[in-house]
């Protein structure tokens, strides 16, 4: 993979081809940010890290919650062993709700950068906005907003270099707005069936980064009733991918990409974490962008939505790609 050539693309538009697909853009506090990355739950361990390392990968998504399929400690294993220098990678991990409290928070970071073998994250999230029932294994002792200040303290202290939050809807937005230290990065859900407008354009308008989680459609088949993945079966992203001599997977990932939207495919396999690290290669016409976009609330509604939080599902499914 041409990534140290990637880097070098430090466009600020987002657009189609592979020249001109941003591969790095710039966070609201000055520091590049790969808009591909590895998302490490969903079976990713130790071996799958080094392998994309290898690869190419630079960027890395993990979290605390081994309950959610998260191993950090072999990311940072894996980290260790490519030989790779820390200031080449962008470390991303994700504190559980269960850790909320301004002391709590700041411990659990502790946490992290033992697990990770580091000085310092290039970005800390809190993983969800609340605890549910069955989510957290105590009742943590505080809320978001304190450990919102932890976070505030520890960008400031330079423990990390950015801040953000997981699944932010259009109120908890306005209210993450209103703070000292707005956040660098939201990972929300969005893939072609739900594309969550809104909350991109407000983070467009913010400065702020989006990134998607379950991009390639998992969320469908963990919560939504879906036996197959509609994502990698919907004719318009297959008809797409034979045109554009590639696969779905790289298909939609361009399609984020090409909005500004960074991504974190998990997979175990190197070559499809090759295959998705090349969806920066595939080119979509203006055309093909506009069908995806059309996508956007095309399933069915299920008849009874279920999350994360009622599903009753703790394992390996939260941010699961592939
Ligand atoms: C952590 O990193 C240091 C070097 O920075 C290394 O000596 C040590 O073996 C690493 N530990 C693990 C568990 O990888």
């Amino acid at each position: 993979m041409r990534w140290p050539l990637l880097l070098l693309l430090n466009a600020a538009r987002p657009i189609s081809t592979r020249a001109e697909i941003p591969a790095v853009v710039t966070l609201g506090n000055g520091r590049r940010f790969p808009l591909l990355g590895l998302g490490c739950a969903s079976g990713v361990r130790q071996s799958h890290v080094l392998s994309a390392l290898e690869i190419g990968y630079r960027s890395f998504d993990t979290a605390q919650a081994y309950q959610w399929g998260y191993h950090e400690e072999e990311v940072g294993e894996a980290v260790y062993l490519s030989g790779i220098s820390r200031e080449e990678l962008f470390l991303q991990s994700k504190i559980h709700p269960e850790d909320f409290g301004y002391a709590a928070t700041k411990r659990a970071l502790a946490v992290s950068l033992r697990r990770l073998n580091t000085t310092y994250l290039d970005a800390i999230l809190l993983h969800k906005p609340r605890c549910w029932p069955g989510a957290c294994a105590r009742h943590p002792e505080g809320t978001w907003q304190e450990s919102w200040r932890a976070l505030e303290d520890v960008l400031y202290d330079g423990l990390v270099r950015a801040i953000g939050i997981c699944d932010v809807d259009g109120p908890l937005l306005e209210e993450l707005l209103q703070q000292r230290q707005k956040p660098h990065i939201i990972q929300n859900w969005m893939d072609p069936f739900h594309q969550d407008r809104e909350v991109r354009q407000r983070c467009r308008e913010a400065g702020i980064q989006y990134q998607a989680y379950s991009s390639l459609g998992t969320q469908w088949v963990h919560f939504r009733g879906h036996i197959f993945n509609p994502v990698f079966a919907h004719p318009v992203l297959r008809t797409i991918a034979e045109q554009r001599e590639g696969n779905v997977a790289q298909v939609v990932l361009a399609w984020a990409l090409h909005h500004g939207v960074a991504v974190i495919p998990a997979s175990t396999s190197r070559e499809r974490q090759r295959s998705n690290l090349d969806s920066f290669g595939l080119q979509l016409s203006p055309a093909d962008v506009a069908r995806i976009d059309g996508l956007d609330g095309a399933l069915d509604p299920p008849s009874a939505e279920v999350t994360l939080e009622n599903s009753g599902k703790s394992k390996h499914s939260v941010h699961s790609e592939l």
